[in-house]
């Protein structure tokens, strides 16, 4: 049985990962049995008016913004959501290269045209970093584009200066969205970043169940700012929330603001943060990395005869630590209010054992992927006349379809470019450290579907 399958899976493990309650009592206990449908007296998620509205405005004071909108399809729900409200059909929209691939469906979705800024490299990490105030406003000029969305913090925990982007978008007069799926604990503590919602951002969409500790599905759609036409926003919500809004997952948002509205939650979670980040400094070979929030626990390997992906294996297999991902450069545990001492001692203990057992190691560096060959915007209707290649003989031709590394769902390939032996490069790359490539619905595909350019 699946129930007792899960169990097994997860028996014993330390859960450094989403959803942020950790499986504590304290934050699922009782949900369960609020699973009802909008009897009366309930009220209605489609069309608040009652007590989820109260709650709704609760949040909304909580947060700091103008309205806030609960969903229970995850951040996806949001995104597809706020730019569809801020698009019309075939407009210009200017998105993040590193942007989650529930932005690129939104684009496809509303037939967008789409250009791209790209972010900065972190060369710490290998990762993508911020994205630049001046790249934004450049794009802006150049396209005629009035909507952008970028992603901030992204995964590893990287914030761009949105009050900077926030200027340069409104002084043209446009739309700011930012994917903060991962910063809902954002603006509580100054340990951590100051959230979009407080720098200008006009919409902000946050998963309540990466970093807060919320059930899985839980997301906030924050409208921040008088330009942005809220009811536009609802009634796009209203196309892509399920008819059914489960309850508990409504409920465990409220939980969560209450709780932290009566009690001071996260000097606490600094702390025990700030605990481990201070043992882990005398570390020789692994390096524990202060990104900018310091809630995301980035632990590089280059340098050491380890990868990220291997790290990640070793933790589960030898202390029963389970980490959010892996990439060839690093591996990410994710921590949140509902994490204990006793976590993070665990994960600093394991970590010390394991940079005593490895050994510094000289190893090529390896960054973002490289930047693609555009020959056609992946909205554009693809021609029909496509052919699957083995992946080994695909330099040179044009993708029909999105190549991912999952996590973390940025495409490195989208529809319309072409895979250059770079790329290609970048992916065996992936593939040989045994990380996850997603194409056409298929992990490790030995196939991708490729076409050849229009006249
Ligand atoms: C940057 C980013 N945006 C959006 C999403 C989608 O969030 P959700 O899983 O809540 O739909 C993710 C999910 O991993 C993400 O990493």
């Amino acid at each position: 049985m699946l129930e007792k399958d899960i169990r097994k899976v997860t028996e014993g493990a330390y859960p450094f990962h989403m959803p942020g309650h950790k499986r504590q009592k304290e934050w699922l206990e009782g949900l369960l049995d609020l699973d009802i449908t909008e009897i009366c007296g309930a009220d209605n998620l489609h069309a608040p008016t009652g007590i989820i509205d109260e709650s709704q405005k609760g949040a909304a004071k909580f947060f700091g913004v103008k309205e806030t909108l609960f969903l229970t399809g995850g951040s996806t729900v949001g995104i597809l959501s706020a730019i569809a409200a801020a698009c019309e059909y075939d407009d210009k929209i200017i998105i993040a290269r590193n942007c989650h691939k529930s932005v690129y469906n939104a684009c496809i979705i509303n037939r967008l045209k789409v250009s791209f800024v790209y972010s900065q490299t972190d060369c710490a990490l290998g990762c993508a970093g911020g994205v630049f105030p001046r790249d934004v406003s450049e794009e802006m000029d150049r396209s005629g584009a009035k909507i952008v969305v970028i992603t901030s913090p992204t995964y590893e925990g990287i914030v761009s200066d949105i009050e900077a982007i926030a200027k340069e978008v409104h002084t043209r007069d446009g739309i700011l969205i930012v994917d903060a799926a991962h910063g809902a604990h954002l603006g509580f503590n100054d340990y951590f970043p100051k959230s979009a919602r407080s720098l200008g951002a006009d919409i902000v969409i946050e998963s309540a169940h990466k970093t807060l500790p919320c059930l899985t599905g839980a997301a906030l759609l924050h409208i921040c700012t008088e330009r942005v036409d809220a009811s536009a926003v609802k009634r796009a919500v209203g196309i892509y929330l399920t008819s059914s809004p489960p309850y508990p997952i409504i409920c465990s948002i409220d939980r969560f603001v209450h709780k932290a509205s009566e009690t001071d939650l996260f000097s606490s979670y600094k702390a025990r943060l700030e605990a481990f980040y201070r043992v882990c400094s005398v570390l020789t070979k692994l390096k524990v990395i202060r990104t900018d929030d310091r809630s995301k626990i980035v632990i590089s390997t280059r340098g050491t005869s380890i990868n990220g992906f291997e790290l990640k294996e070793i933790l589960l297999r030898d202390y029963k630590i389970e980490l959010e991902m892996a990439l060839p450069e690093y591996a990410l545990a994710m921590t949140s209010v509902a994490d204990n001492d006793e976590g993070l001692d665990r994960i600093a203990t394991a970590l010390a054992d394991i940079d005593g057992k490895i050994s510094a190691c000289e190893k090529k560096p390896f960054y973002l992927p490289p930047k693609p060959k555009i020959r056609g915007c992946f909205t554009e209707n693809p021609p029909i006349a496509a052919e699957p290649v083995p992946l080994e003989s695909s330099a040179g031709r044009i993708s029909l379809d999105f190549i991912f590394a999952y996590p973390p769902g940025c495409p490195i390939v989208a529809p319309g470019e072409e895979i250059t032996p770079e790329i290609l490069e970048y992916i065996k790359g992936i593939i040989n450290m045994n990380g996850q490539i997603l194409s056409d619905g298929e992990f490790f595909p030995e196939a991708v579907r490729v076409y050849e350019e229009k006249d």
